[in-house]
């Protein structure tokens, strides 16, 4: 499954409707933003983050750690948590794993995720190993905290590129047997020849009944990769980012649509995705708005680009269904591959 990225509380640009429409299961939204704003309270007020956002379907929260490292500053990380200045107000926030959990449960999500440490990339092995074992010892004060039975928490594996520290995150958290496992600290920077074995190593020793997500991942070609794998579960800003920008992905490759030929062609994006935009409009039309600025240009692009993945992922459960899983990601592969910008 894929996961849109909501990060204030809306997948920029989309409906609620449209998610439905399109095949969206899940939705991603962050602690870190909303703690800052509007307040975790006033979506509380709302009855969680489906009244508030009208989105009905299922959620799940990260819990900050990672958004912290990205976005905060001045950041200070301790045994306690990480305090840094919110890049709203400048004031400085405290966030530790009692806190997240705490923001978690008033969020309302139905799989809020342990408060954890992402090294950046690179970073010591050492910084890594000590970062880990803390990670650890947030992920108990989570668990110990937690009140609300009708939310999972689900329990993050860090440990970098490297398969020792990998192995002993494992070791540490297998035992909490949390209903779903992530695999965390992977696509900040390392190449993909140093993320998909870290994948591998990690997805082949999580429990097979229970969902493995790879956080903050990826692009097209990451999820074949990842699936492959035995990962369940991916979420990534891409394909609305790069809408935004406007890309469109398609199995040929992601086409370029502020470039001069998509402005004479009248054919859709892609034939075969029927999202709204390639239903309805030409790429000529599309990149029409593109050049006139026009606000329905990157809602269109975002919409098509996360139905791409949806489908994707559909046709990869359908091939694994099958039993034809390998020749399927194969055959998407050089296609994809044989025209890409
Ligand atoms: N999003 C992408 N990577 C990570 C990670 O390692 N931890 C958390 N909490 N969120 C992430
Ligand atoms: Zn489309």
């Amino acid at each position: 499954m894929f996961m849109p990225v909501g990060t204030q509380g809306t997948v920029k640009g989309i409906s609620p409707q449209e998610l439905l429409d399109i095949g969206s299961q899940m939705v991603l939204g962050n602690t870190y933003h909303l703690m800052l704003r509007p307040g975790e309270k006033l979506v509380q007020a709302h009855g969680g983050l489906p009244g508030f956002t009208a989105y009905p379907g299922p959620f799940l929260t990260d819990s900050g750690g990672f958004q912290v490292m990205s976005l905060g500053h001045m950041r200070k990380i301790t045994e306690e948590g990480v305090t840094f200045k919110s890049h709203i107000d400048g004031s400085t926030v405290i966030l530790t794993p009692e806190r997240s959990t705490e923001v978690q449960e008033a969020l309302g999500a139905d799989v809020i995720m342990a408060f954890d440490e992402c090294p950046p990339y690179p970073a010591e092995r050492e910084y890594i190993r000590r970062s880990l074992e803390r990670t650890i010892r947030w992920l108990e004060r989570c668990h110990a905290v937690k009140t609300r039975e009708d939310q999972a928490l689900f329990a993050i594996v860090q440990g970098g590129v490297h398969s020792d520290l990998r192995r002993l995150s494992l070791d540490l958290t297998l035992p909490y047997e949390t209903p779903g496992f992530a695999i965390g600290g992977l696509a900040v920077g390392e190449s993909k020849e140093e993320m998909y074995p870290a994948v591998a190593f990690t997805a082949a020793r999580l429990p097979e009944g229970k969902p493995r997500y790879l956080m903050g991942v990826g692009h097209p070609e990451d999820l074949v990769a990842g699936i492959a794998l035995g990962v369940d579960l991916f979420d990534c800003v891409y394909p609305t980012r790069t809408g935004r920008f406007g890309y469109a992905l398609t199995d040929d490759g992601r086409l370029n649509m502020n470039s001069s030929a998509p402005r004479t062609q009248l054919q859709p994006i892609d034939g075969d995705c029927g999202c709204y935009a390639c239903r309805h409009y030409t790429r000529a039309y599309l990149a029409h708005l593109i050049r006139a600025e026009e606000m329905l240009a990157p809602r269109m692009l975002s919409l098509h680009n996360l139905r791409y993945l949806h489908r994707l992922v559909e046709r990869a459960r359908a091939a694994i269904a099958a039993g034809t899983f390998q020749p399927w990601a194969q055959a998407w592969a050089e296609r994809y591959f044989r025209h890409a910008v």
